[in-house]
């Protein structure tokens, strides 16, 4: 039998996880890594009889929820070198990466995973998502902007800060920024802000480059009604030499129970998955025993949930009715009911990509 272990990495061993992402990635991908984690995050290593054959990286983030912020650990780069997948090493690691997270005082862990139904084993559960929607020109509303609206200094994220974590707290699932967040999200070249409102009330970027072609919208926040329907006013009109206009909003889009017509699409758009990694520190005492065959059982009561029922309750995107006719919590009709006014259904969005 393989003896495995999951250990927190040191500068030592950056050779060694470069090279598992070279040969699970690419050579671009190990590349573009740094030589040691930023302070955010922390690397892991897993051997299986001393050979190293599992890396992963997690990337600290601080998450809204029902009014609290709690810290994820967000887990990416997830990479098992050829010969050792199908060993139980992978299993293994991502089991005991859960039970190091929650040691390490995060509440819970996120992310996107390759197929769901394979980190479904491990207890994640699906929760957020987006629609991307996409619409020409001629099938956009036409919209009188109520605020002007204005470029933001390349690279300055502080006029949009307030606005961004007022806008992440309407729903589950996103984390507030660091200036190294904000630096990674913007990404290498720095896209082009528009806002509008002072303070700013809402704000999108994108990068204007090529005629006919899309005009992608990376980020786009609003927290009034007036900025929301400016913000949409002034991608129409930087889209005027463009095919479509493409963007995301949450999944109670104003756009598609507004403004939507024929020609318009919408797609699920970036699936995101969550883990709750400490059942008291997220959902309190539900009275209910919180299944957990990775992290341990918790909490006490005639009924039980499983912990990914347990993570959709908590985050809003399945209610403890729906949940019950899934087979994914057991308890009586009075305590379903007091469940779902206790956490109500809501959007989960993810606004980071790692
Ligand atoms: C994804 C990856 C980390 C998985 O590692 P692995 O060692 O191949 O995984 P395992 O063989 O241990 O799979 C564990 C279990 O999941 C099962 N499984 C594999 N693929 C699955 C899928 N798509 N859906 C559901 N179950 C799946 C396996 O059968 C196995 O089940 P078992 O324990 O009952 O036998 C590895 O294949 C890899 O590095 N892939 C390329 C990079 C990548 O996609 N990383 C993930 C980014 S999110």
């Amino acid at each position: 039998m393989s003896h495995f272990e999951l250990i927190r990495a040191t500068p030592e061993h950056t050779p060694i996880i470069h090279e598992i992402w070279r040969r699970v990635y690419g050579h671009d991908f190990a590349q573009d890594r740094p030589d040691v984690p930023e302070d955010w995050q922390t690397w892991f290593l897993g051997h299986e009889d001393g050979a190293p054959g599992f890396a992963c990286q997690v990337n600290h983030y601080e998450i809204h929820a029902r009014g609290r912020w709690h810290r994820c650990a967000g887990v990416s780069c997830v990479a098992t070198a050829p010969e050792a997948r199908g060993t139980g090493l992978t299993k293994f690691a991502l089991n005991e990466l859960s039970r190091v997270c929650a040691h390490d005082g995060f509440d819970c862990a996120a992310l996107y995973g390759f197929r769901d139904s394979y980190y479904r084993k491990f207890g994640y559960a699906s929760a957020g998502w987006r629609w991307q929607i996409s619409s020409t020109v001629d099938r956009f509303p036409h919209l009188k902007a109520e605020l002007p609206l204005r470029a933001i200094p390349h690279g300055d994220f502080a006029p949009l800060e307030e606005c961004y974590e007022r806008f992440i707290q309407t729903m589950s699932g996103s984390s507030r920024r660091s200036q190294a967040h904000w630096l990674r999200r913007f990404g290498k070249r720095a896209p082009d802000v528009y806002a509008v409102g002072d303070p700013v009330e809402g704000y999108f970027w994108t990068n204007p480059a090529g005629f006919y072609n899309d005009l992608e919208v990376g980020e786009f926040v609003w927290t009034t009604g007036r900025a929301y329907r400016s913000l949409l006013a002034g991608m129409r009109s930087l889209g005027i030499n463009k095919g479509k206009i493409v963007w995301c909003e949450p999944p109670t889009s104003p756009f598609l129970h507004q403004f939507r017509d024929h020609g318009v699409d919408a797609a699920w758009h970036r699936s995101s998955m969550f883990r709750i990694l400490k059942a008291d520190r997220t959902l309190g005492d539900l009275g209910l025993v919180v299944r957990d065959g990775i992290c341990g059982d918790s909490g006490s009561g005639s009924g039980e949930i499983s912990i990914a029922g347990a993570t959709q309750l908590w985050l809003g995107s399945v209610s403890a009715r729906t949940l019950a006719d899934l087979g994914e919590l057991t308890a009586s009709d009075d305590q379903i009911a007091e469940l779902d006014r206790a956490f109500p259904p809501q959007d989960v969005v993810c606004m980071e990509f790692f």
